[in-house]
């Protein structure tokens, strides 16, 4: 890091301390999982130093962790979480179908299959609907799917943009110091290098370049219209006619990562207010109604090819689990109600994301630091419900790009993403990434809780540097 860059290691060793003290039951619950989990949890994002606290309940805005704590939590099951952790409409719904005889897994068809694929097409326009268990591996059957149909190998995707670990999409996604132009992981076929292309987000120009420099041979764009590794701010107008004018014009697929987006901004994806459609979109999270459950959607001649009887066929079969019956009525259910409810739900989540980003910002400039949110509208999105704090190192610095956020001498990183993290949760706030995104179930006192703790770190932070 560039030494003229403030390391925060004052502010952050007296950060440590403090969790530990407040968190002491979860650091032996911690201790003993590392004996058996690998870093002592299933998921890097669920890990942050010194230790994550373990949780044993969720309600709402809630979670309750091993030390008794009941903390507002933004992260939400990692977004999925869209009317809070474990509503009343979802687990009603589980309960009762378990009490019918019904729910684990058969694994032959049944009918929650057509039930819940005629929900999501009728809320999405997509001609046809495949059903899969993760994000990642709808990405992945995606851009096979693009390969397939179109007989090409090159994959277009945005430096930061995240699909999953899967070896189609594992390039340009956490930024080092030759930027984004690097294979992420380890163990993935040689090919992903050149196979892939990382443009950046929002500038149509670079776009264009690639694909006036690769064209024949791109098989698909994909991307996420608010990219999340740059704290969700939205694609803009231009970008998005961009991405489907000229994946067009060279033959290639426009794949809409919506796995986030979906049914975050509207009971739909998040393309119907752009009033474009993609050839196909990936969905996760939301649709699931808090269980695993994933899809490909789109254009009926291009999901043919994970038939039987396509010539070319892809192996798309979703897995054991693909089409659990209680996750497809937990998505089903989900669904309907956002539909059904779509004229209150987006509103009041939009007016509450505004608040919480006006009240953070206040609370930072009330002690002279300069942090802002993402998570504004633009010229297509209204601001919604998805939000990150960041620290811009100078006034007139507002990201429109993973880059912009990421890069630590445009944005203090390890404020946001160490420092702040421990700072909110010693005042019984969780966030990920610097905050997250709000549930229908906050409410006023959670978001006055939120501001308060923000004043708290901003205190500190002026006194500990
Ligand atoms: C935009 C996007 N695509 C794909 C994925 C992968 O989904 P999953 O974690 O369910 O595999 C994620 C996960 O966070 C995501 O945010």
């Amino acid at each position: 890091m560039d030494q003229s860059l403030p390391s925060h290691e004052r502010l952050l060793q007296g950060l440590y301390r403090d969790y530990e003290a407040r968190y002491p039951t979860s650091k032996a619950a911690h201790m003993r999982a590392r004996e058996v989990l690998i870093d002592g949890v299933s998921h890097g994002a669920r890990l942050f130093k010194p230790y994550p606290f373990r949780v044993t309940g969720a309600d709402g805005a809630h979670v309750i962790d091993v030390d008794g704590h009941e903390m507002v939590d933004f992260w939400q099951g990692h977004y999925s979480n869209i009317l809070g952790h474990n509503p009343a409409v979802i687990r009603d719904a589980l309960v009762q179908e378990l009490q019918h005889g019904l729910g684990l897994q058969t694994g032959l068809p049944e009918e929650r299959q057509s039930e819940f694929a005629e929900a999501l097409a009728r809320a999405t326009g997509a001609e046809r609907v495949r059903l899969t268990t993760a994000g990642t591996l709808a990405t992945m059957y995606a851009i096979m799917l693009a390969r397939a149909h179109t007989g090409r190998r090159m994959v277009v995707k945005l430096a930061g943009g995240w699909h999953g670990s899967s070896p189609l999409a594992l390039k340009g996604v956490g930024r080092r110091a030759d930027g984004y132009d690097h294979v992420d992981s380890a163990g993935v076929p040689n090919t992903t290098n050149e196979e892939i292309i990382v443009v950046r987000f929002n500038e149509v120009q670079d776009l264009q370049a690639a694909f006036e420099r690769y064209g024949e041979r791109i098989a698909c764009f994909i991307f996420e219209p608010c990219v999340g590794a740059a704290g969700f701010i939205p694609a803009t107008g231009e970008f998005m006619r961009a991405a489907r004018e000229l994946t067009t014009q060279y033959g290639a697929l426009l794949i809409l990562d919506e796995v986030i987006t979906a049914f975050r901004f509207c009971a739909a994806g998040v393309q119907r207010l752009y009033g474009v459609q993609a050839d196909l979109t990936t969905f996760g999270k939301i649709i699931g109604g808090g269980m695993p459950l994933s899809a490909v959607a789109g254009r009926a001649d291009v999901l043919e090819l994970a038939s039987e009887s396509a010539p070319n066929r892809v192996w798309f079969n979703g897995g054991t689990f693909s089409a659990h019956p209680l996750a497809l009525l937990a998505g089903k259910t989900m669904i309907e109600h956002l539909v059904a409810h779509e004229d209150e739900i987006y509103p009041e989540l939009a007016a509450k994301g505004q608040r919480l980003r006006e009240g953070v910002e206040a609370a930072f400039a009330g002690r002279g630091v300069l942090a802002r949110c993402t998570g504004h509208g633009n010229d297509v999105v209204q601001g919604g419900s998805l939000a990150t704090i960041y620290f811009p190192r100078q006034e007139d610095h507002y990201p429109r790009s993973a880059e912009d956020l990421q890069n630590p001498a445009l944005c203090d990183v390890v404020l946001r993403e160490q420092a702040l993290k421990l700072g909110l949760l010693l005042h019984d706030v969780n966030v990920v990434h610097g905050l997250g995104a709000l549930a229908l179930s906050h409410e006023q006192e959670d978001l006055d809780q939120t501001f308060a703790a923000c004043d708290a770190f901003a205190r500190r932070l002026v006194a500990e540097g």
